[in-house]
């Protein structure tokens, strides 16, 4: 396989890399992508669907926003469900009008696939054992293996949006990579149905028993979860049992008009809080969850990579249009100042809806004065909105 040169060298073809190089593209920067998986196994994975303004405008600024803008759903606001009463958070009354959009990021992917397709973008799949050279000196490059031969790249900047599981963090020698991580005590089991979404907009339910989540992709399409001991498997739970764990941990007027039907998707994901600094290593940038995970229960995934995307994005373009590495020398800063935040917002709001395994009697009261506060008090709300619906780049 002949050797190849390329700009920028993108390791992970998931919504993060496919949406930095369709965006440098557009900027007339030339990337590589490598993905280790095929793309359908990238388009089978079932991931979440809100996604900040800061993301929706990307996609517009990468032209991947056809779809979304004529499928995805504003809303203006959700529900958080405890004490038998659904409360609603107006997200865009206390932000000035802010709003998110409910799409699925497989049709993110999708669409950002599309999008690279249309630009004939490089996108080389089942890319295996790649490797990552030379990333202190000034040309770095990265060798992989596809259908026994290997393969190399020369390159001027790697970007590791590999992944929690990728190569790149783990190219970062260990007495420079500073990790930070909590593990929560719990699972969440996520059920996609045919089936109608419970109400319009998502609800969020705090319960003795555990907490769970209305959400949806579309009119016919709705996405559930239940927390769930980390002991659990999938195979644990039938579609009837889901069901009629779900509907003991919503208000009555919820359950009962609760549309259920045959799961199309069931599983079960761990929560954790991770964060990898720096991130960047030389010629080594880190991009989404191969730097930074999140519980799920802020949305923040993805939107997090966006908003790495964005700064990375800004720094590549100022580098190689005018020589300027401001940007990419503050990047890990940068980026890891809204990362922090979002880490935090995203382990509050767990906090505050999950039920510990480890709880005291004053503890339950404690997280209970947390929700009487957030429900008496328009700066907290205010506080809530401004993080959900994401904060500046
Ligand atoms: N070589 C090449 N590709 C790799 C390697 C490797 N060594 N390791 C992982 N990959 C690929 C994975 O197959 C995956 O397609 O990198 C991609 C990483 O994609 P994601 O895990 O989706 O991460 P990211 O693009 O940052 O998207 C973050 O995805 O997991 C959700 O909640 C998360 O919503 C967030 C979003
Ligand atoms: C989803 O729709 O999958 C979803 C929505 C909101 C979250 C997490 C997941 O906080």
């Amino acid at each position: 396989m002949p050797n190849q040169t390329t700009q920028v060298v993108i390791v992970g073809g998931g919504p993060s890399g496919l949406l930095l190089s369709q965006l440098l593209h557009r900027a007339g920067i030339d990337t590589i992508v490598l993905e280790r998986q095929t793309r359908d196994y990238v388009l089978g994975r079932i991931r979440a669907g809100v996604l900040e303004h800061g993301f929706v405008d990307l996609m517009r600024r990468a032209g991947a926003n056809a779809r979304m803008d004529l499928e995805g759903v504003v809303h203006h606001g959700f529900h958080i469900a405890h004490q038998g009463r659904l409360d609603r958070i107006d997200l865009s009354g206390r932000t000035a009008g802010q709003t998110v959009m409910v799409y699925g990021q497989t049709e993110v992917t999708r669409d950002l696939y599309d999008a690279r397709d249309a630009m004939g973008g490089q996108i080389i799949h089942e890319a295996m054992n790649v490797a990552l050279h030379d990333i202190e000196s000034d040309q770095p490059y990265v060798t992989y293996e596809l259908q026994g031969e290997t393969g190399r790249i020369d390159t001027k900047f790697i970007v590791g949006a590999d992944g929690f599981h990728g190569v790149s963090r783990r190219s970062i020698p260990a007495d420079v990579l500073r990790e930070y991580e909590k593990v929560y005590p719990f699972g969440w089991l996520g059920v996609l149905s045919q089936t109608p979404p419970a109400t319009a907009e998502l609800i969020y339910a705090r319960h003795e028993r555990g907490f769970a989540l209305c959400s949806m992709r579309n009119a016919q399409l709705s996405r559930y979860y239940i927390q769930v001991p980390l002991t659990d498997r999938v195979e644990d739970w039938s579609d009837v049992q889901f069901w009629e764990e779900l509907k003991r941990r919503l208000p009555a007027e919820v359950a009962d008009s609760l549309k259920t039907g045959p799961s199309i998707e069931k599983s079960i994901a761990p929560l954790r809080s991770f964060v990898a600094e720096p991130m960047r290593y030389g010629a080594l940038f880190l991009a989404g969850d191969a730097a930074h995970i999140v519980p799920p229960t802020g949305a923040k995934g993805l939107n997090l990579a966006a908003s790495d995307i964005y700064y990375l994005f800004e720094g590549l373009s100022d580098h190689f249009q005018r020589g300027d590495d401001g940007a990419l020398d503050s990047y890990s800063e940068r980026a890891l100042a809204r990362i922090w935040k979002a880490e935090r917002f995203s382990w509050w709001m767990t906090n505050l809806l999950h039920r510990f395994p480890d709880m005291s009697p004053a503890d339950v009261r404690l997280q209970q004065a947390d929700l009487d506060y957030l429900f008496s008090s328009d700066a907290a709300q205010a506080s809530l909105a401004e993080n959900y619906v994401g904060l500046p780049y």
